[in-house]
This record gives structure tokens, C-alpha cells and sequence, in this order.
């Protein structure tokens, strides 16, 4: 299934769902500093799940463009991106768990036709604040899903932003990646099971102190991998091995002369940056290349593309020739990158031609 086919029916779905469509944020905010680059399809949603009224409603969907720095280590292996993109719906203080549950479950198992069984969820087990997520729980177990495919866990199941603001416990969606069929209980240290969606119910706003206080309006933020759904979809181990990635890495064959299947990780560190890299500087507020802050990271994604480059043998200038091809396949969706496109090769040959 193309990329596009996904991002379609989740918006299709939501809409049928009375959920109005909103466009993805900038990947860099504006007039705010708390992060260098948008994390999560909720962060510019953070005033409307504090209480205030959003100008398109209640009940929102989008596809957010992200980047993390976390995963920078572990980008190359089957799951992990910098740059990513985020489906998300949102409930700000109009349904709660109950039809996210089975909104998410009828997307799922009806609308991409997720076999039922590579299924599991995982649920807040609670703290000294928070109250053990039976609940949830209990949706799960109405839609037929069994006791041994639900596990309650600690802090990965309680999802706030950053240190402060709305917060709450989620559950979390987890695909069976395996070859044949997925055990038959769930095991959350096997990295088989692959997590493709966060719903957060976003019920409390944390203090400096790490105190939580109930929010007057209890919200709903979910966030499912863009990537890792489209690569499940067609049947690959990795988003790298589909339509996302696939057009930059069979450039960066033909560049090195070298194969994928050979030489995975490189290229897969060189398809991932680029990508991000061209984002940021396709993004409405770039930054060029420098040594501090969201410039930094751009000069890192930057230089590590090229000094893989040059391990697998490329010994011309090509940071231009792979971002061309990410405008080529992006910018259906994300015009900017279209319309940025002379800044964004202009700053690469530049960078290119200093390191
Ligand atoms: N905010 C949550 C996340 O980023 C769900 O959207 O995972």
C-alpha cells in the first residue's frame, strides 16, 4: 500500500468520525522555546488541552511532522527514524476512552484489515497519583482482545510532553513482526512486538514539582507511527524497505555502486538523514547549518550523511542529488519543500563544501 493510501483512509476515517482535518505544525515552532523541533502531533495542540477553544472544534485528526532526537543512536535498525511522521486524532473534552478504544480498533482490524490476532495493548499500571487503568482495560477486553495480549506497565504507559502540562496514562497499540503467528501472550521486552499507536488520555496537568492536578477538560491524544504502519502494510520488516525510503536508498546504490541488502545500516543512517535534513531546511522557519541548538543538529544529520557517504565510497559531493528526490517524493503532501527548494540544495552544497 503507497504512503498516500494510509494517510488518506486514517483522515477519511476520523472524518466520518466528525473530526475536522487540521494541517501538520511547522516542524519548527514559532514563540516556543521549550523544544527545538515539534516532538508530537500534540505539542502546538498544548493550549486547547489546557481548556482553551480550538477555531476547528473539538475533535481534530492530522499527520504531524516530527523529529526526536532520542533514537539518533539507534536509527539503521528496522524501526527507528529522527525525522518521523505522526498520524494523530484528538478529543479535546469531547469523547474519552471508550470510543477512542474502539475507534482505534475499528480502524485497525476494519479499515486496514489488521489481522486481530498480531495484535496486543498495553495500560497504565498507576502510581501514589495515578489510578491503575482498569478501565481501559476493560474496552480492550469488549472488543474480544484476551487477557494475555493486555499488559499493565509503568512509566512507559504515562506520556507527558516535557516536564510540565497535560499529561496522562496511555495505552499503546503493539504489532506482532514475527514470521508466522504471535505467541499468545504479549511480552514486552520482545522487540518483535512493534509499538505503532499511543492513545493518551490526557486528564491531568503537571506542576514543577511533579504534582498532578486533574484537568477540568479530559482529552484524547493519540499518536500512530507513520512509518512503522506503512512498512506492517506492505508486509516489510521496515519502513526503509518501502516507498518512504526506498527511491533515496536506490540513489545511494547508484552512488556508491554498492547494495542495500550489503550495506543496510549506512545507507539506512544516510536515508534517514538526508531526509530529516531536508525537512528542517524545507521547513517555512528553517535554520541554516551552525554550532548551536536546532542549526547544530541540522550540521550533524548533515555530516554524518556524507561521512557515511564516504564509507561506502562516494567521493563526489551528493547531499543535493539525495535531497532532490526527497522534494521529488514529499512534496505532494508537504508543499514547502517544493517551494524551499533552492534554499534547501543552496544549504546543503554549502555545508557539503565546508566539511
Ligand atoms: N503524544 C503522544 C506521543 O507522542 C501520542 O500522540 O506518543
Amino acid at each position: 500500500m503507497h504512503p498516500k493510501i494510509l494517510r488518506d483512509k486514517y483522515f477519511q476515517f476520523y472524518k466520518k468520525h466528525q473530526h475536522a482535518q487540521i494541517p501538520s505544525a511547522s516542524l519548527i515552532p514559532i514563540n516556543d522555546a521549550s523544544v527545538l523541533f515539534n516532538t508530537a502531533g500534540m505539542q502546538p495542540l498544548v493550549p486547547y488541552l489546557l481548556g482553551n477553544k480550538h477555531p476547528s472544534g473539538n475533535q481534530l485528526v492530522n499527520v504531524q511532522r516530527c523529529l526526536r532526537m532520542v533514537d539518533f543512536e539507534n536509527v539503521g535498525d528496522n524501526t527507528h527514524n529522527t525525522f518521523f511522521q505522526m498520524l494523530g486524532n484528538w478529543s479535546l473534552g469531547a469523547y474519552f476512552k471508550k470510543d477512542a478504544i474502539s475507534q482505534g480498533f475499528e480502524f485497525l482490524t476494519g479499515v486496514l484489515k489488521f489481522p486481530f490476532d498480531m495484535l496486543a495493548f498495553t495500560v497504565y499500571q498507576g502510581d501514589d497519583q495515578v489510578p491503575t487503568d482498569e478501565q481501559s482495560a476493560k474496552f480492550w477486553k469488549s472488543h474480544g482482545v484476551s487477557k494475555d495480549r493486555i499488559a499493565f506497565l509503568g512509566k512507559d504507559n504515562f506520556w507527558s510532553a516535557g516536564e510540565t502540562g497535560p499529561c496522562g496514562p496511555s495505552t499503546e497499540i503493539f504489532y506482532w513482526t514475527g514470521d508466522g503467528p504471535a505467541p499468545v501472550k504479549f511480552d514486552e521486552n520482545d522487540e518483535t512486538w512493534v509499538e505503532i499507536w499511543n492513545i493518551v488520555f490526557m486528564m491531568y496537568n503537571k506542576d514543577e514539582n511533579g504534582i498532578l492536578t486533574e484537568l477540568q477538560q479530559k482529552n484524547v491524544d493519540t499518536g500512530m507511527g507513520f512509518e512503522r504502519t506503512v512498512a506492517i502494510l506492505n508486509n516489510k520488516k521496515s519502513a526503509y524497505e518501502t516507498q518512504l525510503f526506498q527511491p533515496i536508498i536506490e540513489e545511494i546504490e547508484k552512488l556508491s555502486q554498492k547494495k542495500y541488502l550489503e550495506n543496510k545500516k549506512e545507507m539506512r543512517i544516510m536515508a534517514d538523514h538526508i531526509r530529516a535534513a531536508t525537512f528542517i531546511l524545507g521547513d517555512d522557519n528553517a535554520i541554516p547549518p551552525s554550532n548551536v541548538d536546532r542549526g547544530y543538529i541540522l550540521r550533524r544529520l548533515i555530516r554524518r550523511t556524507i561521512r557515511y557517504g564516504k564509507l561506502l565510497g562516494i567521493n563526489t559531493n551528493f547531499t543535493v542529488q539525495l535531497a532532490k528526490i526527497v522534494i521529488k517524493e514529499y512534496s505532494d503532501y508537504y508543499s514547502e519543500l517544493e517551494k524551499n527548494k533552492e534554499y534547501v540544495l543552496d544549504e546543503l552544497q554549502k555545508e557539503e563544501n565546508k566539511f
